[in-house]
């Protein structure tokens, strides 16, 4: 059976384009997948909190070695893993902010990013843990900037998953979500058509 993990990441709980294409996208590659299982992980009503001390410290100590408070802090990590490593399809939603991504979808890989457990080093250099998945980002942003050089975040993206063994990487776009009503619908109809097609 299909797995399907849905990884909200905007700031807003209501009205977040991204989420609501995501929507649309899982849908539709549910509807490829009959009895495909949906997994969602919603960053914004569950959110994680920035690295520290106290997690980089549970993060580096052998797991024989740590704390109570340690133990859970990497449980919660690699329940986080898990749940990657279980699903088939991913579907990012990634709201454009500030040229990157939301903090709350930095949080997340900074919690999967874990050395021998989701990449490891070798004689060839890095190696990426998680393969063998399909990988959808439903990327929503108020201006236009694919193809530019101010595309900061496709670049980011695809070097992060790609890291980790995420190499198969769809990119689906809505730009120029800010730029007045014809060009945002004009972005959503044409991120539809990318839904459709996926
Ligand atoms: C905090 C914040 C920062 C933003 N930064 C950018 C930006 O750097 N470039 C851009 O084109 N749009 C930017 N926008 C507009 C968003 O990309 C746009 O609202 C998009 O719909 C966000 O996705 P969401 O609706 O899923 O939250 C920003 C919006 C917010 C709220």
């Amino acid at each position: 059976m299909t797995t399907i993990l849905q990884i909200n990441s905007a700031a807003r709980s209501q009205g977040a384009n991204s989420t609501l294409l995501a929507n649309e996208l899982t849908a539709k590659l549910q509807q490829s997948n009959p009895g495909a299982q949906v997994v969602v992980r919603n960053l914004q009503a569950e959110p994680l909190p920035h690295l520290d001390d106290a997690i980089l410290g549970a993060f580096f100590t052998p797991a024989e070695q740590r704390t109570p408070e340690q133990s859970a802090i990497a449980a919660r990590s690699e329940a986080l893993i898990a749940e990657l490593q279980a699903a088939d399809v991913v579907v990012i939603a990634a709201p454009l902010y500030n040229f990157g991504v939301s903090s709350q979808l930095k949080t997340y890989f900074d919690f999967i990013a874990r050395a021998g457990i989701t990449f490891k080093y070798g004689a060839n250099g890095a190696e990426g843990l998680v393969t063998g998945k399909k990988v959808h980002v439903v990327s929503a942003r108020g201006g236009k900037y694919v193809g530019t050089p101010g595309d900061s975040q496709t670049p980011f993206l695809k070097t992060f998953l790609g890291f980790l063994g995420m190499t198969d990487v769809n990119f689906i776009y809505a730009e120029g979500l800010n730029m007045g009503p014809d060009v945002a619908n004009a972005a959503l109809a044409g991120a539809r058509e990318a839904i459709a097609a996926a």
